[in-house]
């Protein structure tokens, strides 16, 4: 489990007749990378998905018909550590792991030949192992390469495995082994330098102009020998070094062996060579090269890497401010999606509930990410107490039951299945998420009979005012269990819809008793996220809630932004849905602190963790936690939300604030392509055959103000001369 390299396994199996078609499937515990015949399989990275290791192993099906060739063959697998095999020390324990084990694979290759007979070469003792040129590799921390050390031919058919060992069988983690069906990981998108700048004779530091979750790779020349650091960045000091003191605070390095974001690179002597990590990624924007031998830097390159997941929708203006805040918010919820929803890419990596469910409206709207939640909601039901109780960071070692996963944070079980079902129609998160939803709601019930509850972080990172923890988990108690009551109601279940409802009824009383000041129509005392969080999950009686949300906007205008993560979720669209369209763009594009924009005008190009640019702590630069605004712009300015499940009707209230010149969102619904839109004088809206809109038409146009029900077809207002 202590020892560092990653180990090779190898072995050969003779082809004698015509191949109609071979798979190979394969399991591990850790991350791996396969080749037939010297040639890697696939193109995948980071395979396969970190699940609770101890719960539930992936497999990964690879057609390898083309890769094998008749007669001799030699299938090679090296084994990286993920995070089944944590070697890095930090606060969250990953070290200490249960399952925590030295990687471990099974593979099977099924091979049908032509003459319709099969044969299966499966992994065993036969097999034969040594340990490579990868010296240490850390999902967590960066990969070290001794190129000296490198095997030439390892897994190719004549090459001659007779120093090496037998492998050893071993147990499989867990009993569950179950087919990775979600999109993979993989490097979407080559990044060139947008600057090399040599500080010293041992240290150049490159730019590559934008943040990312990534690797780079690195061709070079030098002697034997010499060592070549990478050092991964968000940002430099003054004197052009890179500064990781953003990023590494959780880190507990136990010796210097283990340097932060920083690959190692060892030479062999031997001409052009190239490195670039195979089982870790980072966040960053800046590489600094520190070699103290003279080298010859021939290309770098940084990869993105996040879960492939195909565009969706898009967002378009002519407010170049507004189009980075969506690019930025973009990146940064891609950054965090590598195989499962993450708060950062480089601090942390964990998969932080809270952070997930406040990002899972502007990840449908903009990708097609449904694979990835349903294999993290599996990861939900693997992690879940018999009690009900789940963790704050899923997948986990063992560290999140005890901190953060109050409702605020791990009503993901809730939220998540239900947005699918809206977003998707598909009814199947709810019906494998329902039990673990219900024994989640079981446990608010019992240990919060009162209907408040006062169990979570609260509005985590406000600019400035904190608002009662009471007041915010109270909130998603509600919602957890009006979204059981929903979710009961779509199966068909009665009993339990009307049980649930009139317990959320109940929750909502306790709740505005509490809260709610009728004479002032305030919450509490009347801060943001108090009067946005109650608006945006509909816990303000009806009849006040007009004068609750002209209470938010006057809160606004006289104070500017000041909201933490759970208010940033419901702001924007408490003042959208109340009426204060052109307050809640004021503050959509704003370019002063602090806001989304104040960001983009200090030249970022993700979304940063906390409001002030130069905080001394929480100051990730890449995290999607305030990224709600790129829902925002789909329902709000675009105004589309699903009425139904799956868009079959849609409600469309488009808003165009008054400088906004052109704006459009295009949609690709499961029906179809939905697009919303403004330019000049004209509104259009499209709608795919099937869906059903309600168009409240903008009172800017012809026939204005009006509620049309339109069918499939190119919609067009002009506006009123
Ligand atoms: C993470 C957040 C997370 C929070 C919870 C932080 O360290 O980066 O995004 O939600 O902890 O407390």
């Amino acid at each position: 489990m202590d020892l560092k390299p990653a180990p090779y396994f190898r072995h050969k199996f003779t082809v004698k007749k015509p191949i109609k078609q071979a798979r190979a499937y394969i399991a591990v515990g850790g991350l791996y990378e396969l080749s037939l015949n010297g040639q890697r399989i696939g193109d995948h990275f980071l395979d396969p998905l970190y699940t609770r290791f101890d719960r539930r192993v992936l497999y990964v099906t690879h057609d390898v018909t083309s890769a094998l060739q008749r007669g001799e063959n030699a299938i090679g697998v090296l084994l990286g550590n993920g995070w089944y095999n944590h070697q890095s020390t930090a606060v969250w324990y990953f070290d200490k792991a249960p399952w925590r084990n030295r990687p471990t694979f099974c593979l099977d290759l099924y091979i049908q030949y032509t003459d319709g007979t099969e044969e299966r070469v499966s992994s065993g003792r036969n097999w034969k192992t040594a340990l490579s040129p990868t010296i240490f590799n850390s999902i967590y921390t960066a990969e070290h390469y001794d190129a000296r050390l490198e095997i030439s031919g390892w897994d190719s058919a004549d090459f001659d495995d007779k120093d090496w060992k037998n492998a050893i069988p071993r147990s499989a983690p867990a009993g569950k082994i179950v087919s990775q069906s979600v999109r993979p990981i993989r490097k979407t998108l080559e990044i060139k330098p947008v600057r090399i700048i040599q500080l010293n004779d041992s240290i150049r530091v490159v730019d590559f102009g934008r943040n990312i979750s990534g690797v780079t790779g690195i061709k070079v020349k030098g002697a034997e020998g010499t060592e070549v650091r990478l050092r991964h960045a968000e940002r430099l000091y003054e004197n052009g070094r890179t500064d990781i003191s953003n990023i590494d605070a959780h880190y507990r390095p136990t010796d210097d062996t283990d340097p932060f974001q920083t690959d190692i690179f060892i030479l062999s002597g031997k001409g052009e060579e190239y490195f670039c990590p195979k089982f870790n990624y980072k966040g960053f924007q800046y590489v600094e090269i520190q070699c103290k031998e003279p080298i010859k830097i021939l290309d770098i390159k940084a990869y993105f890497v996040h879960s492939d997941v195909p565009v969706k929708g898009k967002v378009n203006s002519s407010d170049e401010l507004l189009n980075k805040i969506w690019q930025a918010t973009n990146a940064s919820y891609l950054s965090n999606f590598v195989g499962y929803p993450t708060d950062c890419p480089q601090r942390e990596k964990n998969g932080w509930t809270g952070d997930a469910h406040i990002a899972s409206e502007t990840g449908l709207f903009n990708f097609d990410g449904i694979t990835v939640y349903e294999k993290w909601l599996a990861d939900h039901r693997d992690e879940q107490q018999a009690n009900g109780v789940l963790p704050s960071i899923i997948p986990t070692g063992g560290w999140g039951y005890e901190w953060g996963n109050g409702p605020d944070w791990t009503s993901t079980i809730a939220i998540i299945p239900w947005n699918l079902y809206m977003y998707y129609g598909d009814k199947r998160p709810l019906e494998e998420n329902y039990d673990a939803l219900k024994r989640y709601v079981g446990y608010l019930l019992e240990n919060y009979p009162s209907g408040l509850t006062d169990w979570g972080l609260g509005d985590w990172i406000p600019v400035k005012s904190r608002s009662p923890v009471e007041l915010t988990s109270t909130a998603y108690y509600y919602t957890d269990v009006l979204i059981l009551s929903k979710m009961a109601g779509v199966l068909g279940n009665k009993e339990d819809e009307k049980f649930y409802a009139d317990k959320a009824d109940y929750i909502k009383n306790a709740f505005n008793q509490k809260y709610f000041i009728p004479e002032k129509a305030i919450y509490g005392s009347g801060l943001q996220t108090e009067l946005a969080v109650p608006l945006y999950w509909g816990l303000v009686p009806k009849e006040y809630k007009q004068q609750v949300a002209d209470n938010l906007a006057i809160r606004v205008k006289s104070d500017g932004l000041d909201v933490g993560l759970l208010g940033t979720k419901a702001i924007l669209q408490a003042l959208s849905d109340g009426g204060h369209g052109e307050v809640a763009y004021a503050l959509a594009s704003r370019k002063t602190y602090p806001s989304w924009g104040w960001w983009i005008m200090n030249g970022a190009t993700t979304l940063f963790e906390n409001w002030p640019i130069d905080a001394k702590s929480d100051i990730s630069m890449n995290h999607i936690m305030f990224g709600e605004i790129g829902a925002w712009y789909y329902k709000a300015l675009g105004g589309i939300r699903p009425e139904s499940a799956g868009f079959q009707k849609i409600l469309v209230k488009p808003f165009i604030p008054r400088e906004l010149e052109r704006f459009s969102v295009e949609l690709e619904s499961p029906l179809g392509k939905i697009v919303s839109g403004w330019e000049g004088r004209n509104y259009t809206l499209e709608i795919p055959d099937g869906v059903e809109a309600e168009l409240h038409v903008p009172k800017e146009f012809v026939g204005g103000s009006k509620v049309l029900k339109l069918k499939a077809g190119r919609h067009t207002f002009k506006m009123e001369p």
